[in-house]
């Protein structure tokens, strides 16, 4: 059986150059992938080229840069079939300036898009991840967040906020096991293709005294 049998994929971003891939790599897998991006041209030629390969997908357009569009979105994907096993917060933007160039609205945008929707897609899936006893959350950050490029200020300071709310998020206790991994830097479609490797909801390892642990290695 495939590793991803059955289970129910929300990637956000999925139109763009890295979220096709990991949305193709899940259908692959054997899940049913909700390919969701703001264009949903490019999410339909995803979903297209995916049951081309006999894979599973479905479109479900949406902006996430709208709180109540991202609980739309998770609301609607676990009607599918009453699951939700992986969100992929995928999708990102990257406004250039420094800090005295940049505009209010592209400062404000890419913190929406970029930070404030992976809240809300978390808040809307957990709880639908816990009562279905688990999932997988994979948050794309950038080494830009680390080793911040010059003329990119909204963008290098969002990454490095997306790091730290997934590192709180691996933290918190729900009850499931919970872990965090931090995968290498490579190119970004080396990253892609080792963020779906990194997707398996059920590689669990064993809980240690009922604590949340973290991995720093992928
Ligand atoms: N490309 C790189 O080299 C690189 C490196 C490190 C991290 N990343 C990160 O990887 C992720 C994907 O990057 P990419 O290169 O595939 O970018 P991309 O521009 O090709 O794809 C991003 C997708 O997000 C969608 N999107 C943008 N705003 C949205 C909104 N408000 N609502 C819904 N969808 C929206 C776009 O329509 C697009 O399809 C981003 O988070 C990016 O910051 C990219």
């Amino acid at each position: 059986m495939k590793r991803f049998h059955n289970k129910v994929a929300i990637v956000t971003g999925a139109g763009g150059g890295i979220g096709s891939p990991i949305a193709r790599r899940l259908a692959s897998e054997g899940a049913l992938v909700v390919v969701t991006d703001v264009n949903e041209e490019a999410a339909g030629v995803v979903v297209q080229g995916i049951e081309a390969e006999g894979g599973n997908a479905t479109v479900i357009a949406a902006d996430i840069s709208n709180k109540d569009s991202c609980i739309a979105l998770v609301e609607k994907a676990f009607g599918l079939n009453g699951l939700i096993d992986v969100l992929v917060n995928n999708a990102g933007i990257n406004r250039r300036g420094n800090l005295l160039s940049l505009s209010d609205e592209d400062w404000d945008i890419s913190f929406t898009v970029n930070l404030d929707s992976m809240s809300h897609l978390c808040r809307a899936a957990l709880p639908h991840m816990i009562a279905g006893g688990g999932g997988a959350i994979v948050n794309t950050a950038s080494q830009w967040g680390l080793y911040p490029a010059p003329n990119h200020i909204a963008y290098n300071t969002t990454k490095a906020a997306v790091a730290a709310f997934t590192q709180n998020l691996a933290r918190l206790r729900t009850g499931q096991d919970s872990r965090e991994r931090r995968l290498p830097r490579r190119n970004s479609y080396a990253d892609a293709r080792s963020r779906c490797q990194a997707l398996g909801a059920h590689d669990r390892r064993p809980r240690q005294n009922g604590s949340v642990r973290s991995h720093r290695k992928a």
